[in-house]
């Protein structure tokens, strides 16, 4: 079979399953809205929790850095994509992060995929929440380190497994500030005790945090991203001098990649700008949160993200489809980003969402969910 016939066949077998996957062109509009298929929506599954991706001033930035240095970085950072821009977000970052020093990746996902090899290797130990994003996944698997993922923010399962490692190898423990998918947050402070005890290290990663809840964070190193409350893009590490040193000679994902945009370099800078400006940007995603969960009925909302459960994938598309002819986009989450069964709508609610779309989307939610039980 050819390359083609074959990924047909494979296509088909996902779409039996309901977890094929398909592109749906979007235009996000500076107002906050979205443009799909020529219908205005208000959406609300974006990560842009400040609402920065649109401020004027973060676009100012991007184009005046555009105008003078160009579109693209030209190089690697080690060859000529050094713009001045990354050392100075980089000190942004590790002043924000509280942690002596950081560097810019291309992504979050290029961060985690960098770092975390960087951190340990064959031999090593990795003792993962099972909750974690993929991309903190495929540094694992890059690390070729051993991966024992824990019972989902169970310190005492991460425990019994840091317990176990060889005393003369690495052990590094992952877990995320805020869960991408649940919007839960880690009990940071206990896993970093159980840390401490079994001489593990700690990472995190902060992608959905950031910007918008300060935690106590004591992981010595931390990433996250600029692509989400930062409204840009990009990804960062944070963390003791010498090992984000080590990461610019050791790091693949840093060495053998193109540096950032000089313009996306300067949003997001721009961005850091305006949140030190107006600190309570992210209280406010998350009061939107907290008030659509009161509204459904979810009591303990700690992030700007509110998974509501569907089950099965079907159920969930059935959902997010009678949400959409009211103008509201909700993509569903469905398998493998999270586990079978556990399909759902996640919401995630920014500083610019408005309290009347907010309680006509719960109504409706509600609605989806009556109907969905009355279909089972
Ligand atoms: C928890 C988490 N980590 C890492 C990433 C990757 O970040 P980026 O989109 O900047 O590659 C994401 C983004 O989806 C994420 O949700």
């Amino acid at each position: 079979m050819d390359i083609d016939a074959i990924s047909a066949v494979r296509l088909e077998m996902l779409e039996a399953r309901g977890i094929r996957r398909e592109l749906s062109p979007t235009e996000r509009l500076a107002d906050g809205r979205v443009l799909r298929g020529g219908q205005p929506m208000v959406s609300f599954c974006d990560n842009d929790y400040l609402g920065l991706t649109s401020h004027p001033s973060v676009i100012e930035a991007a184009v005046g850095a555009t105008r003078k240095y160009g579109a693209g970085a030209g190089a690697a950072r080690l060859v000529t994509g050094d713009n001045p821009l990354n050392e100075q977000l980089e000190a942004r970052l590790a002043k924000l992060k509280g942690l002596p020093a950081a560097r810019v990746f291309g992504s979050g996902y290029l961060a985690n995929a960098g770092a975390i090899p960087a951190l340990v290797g064959a031999g090593d130990l990795i003792v993962m929440d099972e909750l974690c994003h993929a991309s903190m996944h495929a540094g694992a698997r890059l690390s070729g380190a051993r991966i024992q993922t824990f019972a989902h923010n169970n310190v005492t399962s991460a425990a019994h497994y840091l317990q176990q490692r060889d005393a003369t190898s690495h052990a590094l423990l992952l877990t995320e500030t805020v869960f991408s998918m649940d919007g839960d947050l880690a009990p940071l402070e206990q896993l970093a005790e159980v840390a401490g005890q079994t001489g593990a290290w700690m990472m995190t990663d902060d992608a959905h945090g950031f910007g918008v809840i300060t935690q106590d964070n004591p992981a010595p190193v931390q990433m996250g991203t600029l692509s989400k409350a930062a409204g840009a893009y990009g990804g960062y590490v944070a963390g003791p001098a010498s090992f984000i040193d080590l990461l610019t000679s050791r790091a693949r994902t840093f060495v053998y990649a193109t540096g950032l945009p000089p313009g996306v370099l300067a949003a997001a800078l721009a961005a850091l700008d305006v949140m030190e400006a107006e600190p309570g940007l992210g209280a406010r995603a998350l009061a939107n949160a907290r008030l659509f969960g009161s509204l459904i009925g979810h009591a303990s909302i700690e992030s700007a993200i509110v998974p509501v459960r569907y089950g099965e994938a079907d159920a969930a598309m059935r959902a997010s489809a009678a949400l959409a002819e009211q103008g509201f986009l909700v993509t569903a989450i469905r398998p493998p980003t999270v586990p079978e069964g556990a399909a759902r709508l996640r919401f995630t609610f920014t500083s610019n969402h408005r309290e009347a779309d907010i309680r006509r989307l719960a109504a409706l939610v509600l609605k989806t969910l009556g109907d969905a039980g009355a279909a089972k």
